[in-house]
């Protein structure tokens, strides 16, 4: 799987410590609230694992499936509900949960689909960010890392399915994809 990588772009420490700061000013900006983390699957099955943990007051947590990509890199700008969530959110302080926020076509039609069900609010927490990619106007409220216009795969991000349990966030070989 190393030989497909052309450079370890975020640590498995850089990430445990950015998730760890992300999850303290979530516990801060959230005490009192009725907090519900939205995992989109399945990209950031492990960001939402280490982050729920980081943070420390009282949350629920679902999950939701969309599919855009299929097995190739470029958005279909098609966006399908494969798996909604299992609760009600009326009322509920709803955080989406992200791998990574490229064209910004996904998260905007899942924030529009949810913010129809009438959350008291809805934020975006994403541990990735492509600025230069987007194609919708969207900005999370929480965002770990800004990273360049290259195809990442690793700590939950994958390539037709694959190097999803790389524990490092690293840069595809191109050659692989192309
Ligand atoms: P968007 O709708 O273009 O913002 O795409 C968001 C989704 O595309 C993410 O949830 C990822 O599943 C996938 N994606 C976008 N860029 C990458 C990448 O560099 N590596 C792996 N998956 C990516
Ligand atoms: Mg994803």
């Amino acid at each position: 799987m190393m030989d497909d990588i052309k450079e370890v772009l975020l640590s498995e420490q850089a990430l445990a410590e950015t998730v760890c700061e992300i999850g303290k000013k979530i516990s801060e900006d959230y005490r009192g609230s009725d907090l519900l983390l939205v995992s989109v699957l399945k990209g950031s099955v492990v960001f939402m694992a280490d982050l729920m943990r980081a943070i420390t007051i009282p949350c629920s947590i679902d999950f939701m499936a969309v599919s855009s990509y299929g097995s190739g890199i470029k958005t279909s700008g098609v966006v399908r509900i494969i798996k909604d969530l299992d609760s009600e959110i009326e009322g509920k302080d709803i955080l989406i949960v992200e791998d990574i926020l490229d064209s910004g076509k996904t998260l905007s039609y899942i924030q529009e689909i949810l913010m129809a069900r009438n959350p008291k609010s809805i934020r975006i927490c994403t541990l990735l960010d492509k600025p230069e990619r987007r194609q919708v106007s969207l900005a999370a409220d929480y965002k770990g890392f800004t990273v360049p216009d290259e195809f990442v795969v690793g700590y939950g991000l994958d390539f037709a399915e694959k190097y999803r349990n790389l524990p490092f966030v690293g840069v595809l070989k191109p050659e692989v994809y192309e």
